[in-house]
């Protein structure tokens, strides 16, 4: 093996937390880079500041070898790196639905004011195109060693849940670059993930950040797709549920992303498309991804339909009513609340009367700081304790796994809204449940 590029890692939240520690283990000698000193403390503590499976192991791991520190110094980082991973996040605008660009200016001024030498910054938070562009000229202008300081892009993939297993073996790297020099450190700085014949492709900076926004959008329109078939099958009687598993053996169309239900959230598809969509129109080609207004406004009336379900299980009224919410993640194998239908739904519920207590296996912390105002049970039977109506919003397998007996004997009426198709209707109906879910009769 070749000497091996020292890298820094900038922004150390779910994406840059992982990229770091994974990095480590593979071999590099890491620093790890964030504003916030509470998280650089616990990490170097070797303490994970989020839930992500397998990744406590993996940070203790990483700090026994020696090779992973963490530091809130951007000086320190300019002196130790010869590749600069950029990983901090790219939320909503408060103000509009663009990308707020603030965490990576911030962080890409902050670190190239300190580059007295040869570097490679690589942009992996996702960016509007031409972002890559702008940070070049900024850096070049800010960084003391001007032109010798190039940037790359190479956008990020992982999923939440999957993210050790997606960071030490993507299903591809891209790679976008201005010159060999930098392809060539960005396959150094990527060599044992490359020897497991990853597959990498290598492309101009505007490519490499389309092919973010490009990914996220066909996963969220897949995910629409089948949604609006499902508002279909129910203004008919039919199976949303059939219908996905019958185009699923279609090789072309595939049954992955193919899950109906509440809908996606999280902090990245439904901030992503409306952030496409937004540079769409700023680039003055609007048009050809307008249909993403379209994805987004199936993906919100799921959850707009899933608090009508709950009203028609309660004689169209629904103050007073005791709602059991099971999840509060966006999805299951995370604590993440950002944009998570499911507490979009336990909240509405609340502000419309209704007495509602959450139970997440991961995120009641998260979910009871951003709404306090909710109830939270200790389990999901506990949640469930008296209520008028349960609603399953967050797949989690000890979900999938309650015997509906049991819930039976704890609740006022066995009612049962099944947001996610995570449950067996058939016994649930055996054991004297009304079971409902979206798109199916
Ligand atoms: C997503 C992408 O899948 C990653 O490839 C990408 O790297 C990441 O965003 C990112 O941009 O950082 P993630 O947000 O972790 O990853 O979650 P997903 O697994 O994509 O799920 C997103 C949402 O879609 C969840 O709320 C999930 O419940 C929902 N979903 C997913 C469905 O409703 N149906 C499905 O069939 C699949």
């Amino acid at each position: 093996m070749s000497k091996l590029p020292r890298l820094t890692v900038i922004g150390t939240g779910y994406l840059g937390a992982t990229h770091a520690i994974c990095m480590a283990v593979m071999g590099y000698e890491v620093l790890g880079v964030d504003v916030d000193t509470t998280k650089i403390e616990k990490l170097g503590a070797g303490e994970v500041p989020f839930f992500e499976p397998g990744l406590p192991e993996m940070l203790a791991k990483a700090l026994d070898s020696g090779r992973l520190r963490f530091t809130t110094s951007f000086a320190e980082a300019a002196e130790f790196g010869d590749v600069h991973f950029i990983c901090v996040g790219t939320p909503q605008r408060k103000d509009s639905e663009a990308a707020d660009m603030t965490y990576v200016d911030a962080s890409v001024t902050a670190l190239a004011q300190n580059l007295r030498r040869k570097a490679l910054v690589v942009g992996k938070s996702t960016v509007p195109v031409g972002t890559a562009a702008r940070l070049t000229e900024l850096v070049r202008r800010t960084a003391p060693a001007g032109d010798q300081v190039e940037l790359a892009w190479n956008p990020e993939f992982l999923r939440e849940g999957f993210a050790v297993e997606d960071t030490m073996k993507p299903d591809r790297l891209v790679f976008g670059v201005g010159s060999e020099w930098a392809e060539q450190r960005l396959r150094s700085a990527f060599q044992p993930v490359l020897a497991q014949g990853v597959p990498v492709k290598v492309t101009d900076l505007q490519t490499a950040e389309l092919v973010k926004v490009a990914a996220n959008s066909f996963l969220a329109t897949k995910i629409s797709y089948i949604n609006a078939m499902a508002e279909v099958c129910e203004a008919t009687g039919a199976d949303v549920t059939d219908l996905a598993e019958a185009l699923a053996y279609d090789d072309r169309i595939g049954g992955k992303f193919l899950r109906p239900g509440l809908g996606f959230g999280g902090g990245c598809l439904p901030k992503d498309i409306r952030a496409f969509a937004h540079r769409a129109e700023e680039l003055g080609v609007g048009q050809a991804v307008g249909f993403l207004r379209e994805i987004d406004g199936i993906n919100r009336r799921r959850r707009a339909r899933t608090v009508d379900l709950v009203l028609e299980l309660t004689s169209g009224e629904v103050t007073g009513k005791r709602v059991a919410a099971l999840g509060a993640a966006f999805k299951p194998n995370s604590d993440d609340i950002r944009d998570a239908p499911a507490l979009d739904v336990a909240a509405t519920l609340h502000r419309m009367g209704a007495i509602v207590t959450v139970f997440d296996p991961a995120a009641n912390d998260n979910a009871r700081k951003a709404h306090p105002e909710l109830q939270y049970g200790t389990s999901a039977l506990d949640a469930a304790m008296d209520a008028d109506v349960v609603v399953l919003l967050t797949e989690w397998t000890e979900f999938r796994e309650i015997d509906p007996e049991m819930m039976g004997q704890v609740v006022t009426s066995r009612k049962i809204i099944d947001g996610r198709h995570a449950l067996d209707p058939a016994s649930w109906r055996a054991a004297g449940w009304e079971y409902r879910a979206l798109g199916r009769p």
